[in-house]
């Protein structure tokens, strides 16, 4: 059992992520007409910016490799009737995304969890449409005090966010937006940046 799937029934009780995830999507729709699109959120969890998101666009795929977390999702789709978020078992480590799939690739969060960035932004730019979006919301460098129950499972300490965006450019991905957009307050204040790009 992972770290998230021992997590996942009590996620959601931490209001900080309540607030993040609607602060993440509240950007998003500032930033992109949101109507008829089909959205991949990737790493999940409990589908805080899928629900976030839901009602503004035509689907929401929740990919995630934590069934716990996979579950919560089920189970809150279920009791508020929702039937365009979509859970998908999906380990981005092993496996590709379908190709071309996407309007919107959204992840908050993960890509710290996931060693390879530069394999995860390809497969993640190989999922959009043309002219789809892309948004990753995450931590900025940090000295390893983030995670308080260790780092067995953290591929990162945050990110340069100025290398993502690099990277973001050999990918041919337009950027539309990078800022830090929220300090996260634990014992320390750890800023998290947004960057929004586009397939041109
Ligand atoms: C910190 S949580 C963020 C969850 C959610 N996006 C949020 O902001 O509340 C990171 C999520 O990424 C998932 N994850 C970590 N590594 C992954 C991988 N290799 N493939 C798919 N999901 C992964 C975890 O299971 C977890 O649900």
């Amino acid at each position: 059992m992972s770290r998230f799937d021992q997590l996942a029934s009590e996620w959601d009780l931490r209001p900080q992520r309540v607030q993040s995830a609607k602060n993440v999507s509240q950007k998003l729709r500032s930033l992109i007409p949101l109507k008829d699109q089909n959205v991949l959120d990737y790493g999940a969890g409990t589908g805080l910016i899928a629900f976030d998101l839901c009602e503004d666009v035509h689907t929401v795929t929740a990919m995630d490799n934590s069934h716990g977390m996979l579950e919560e999702i089920e189970k809150k789709a279920q009791k508020a009737g929702i039937d365009n978020v979509i859970t998908l078992y999906h380990d981005i480590n092993d496996t590709h995304l379908p190709k071309q799939q996407y309007d919107l690739f959204v992840s908050s969060m993960t890509m710290h969890h996931i060693p390879d960035t530069k394999a995860f932004l390809k497969k993640a730019k190989e999922s959009l449409k043309k002219e789809g979006y892309i948004a990753i919301n995450d931590l900025e460098s940090e000295d390893g005090s983030f995670h308080s129950m260790g780092n067995d499972d953290v591929a990162h300490f945050g990110f340069d966010k100025e290398q993502i965006k690099r990277i973001f450019e050999e990918l041919e991905l337009e950027v539309v937006f990078m800022d830090t957009v929220e300090i996260i307050s634990k014992k320390r204040d750890y800023p998290v940046f947004l960057i929004v790009g586009k397939n041109v």
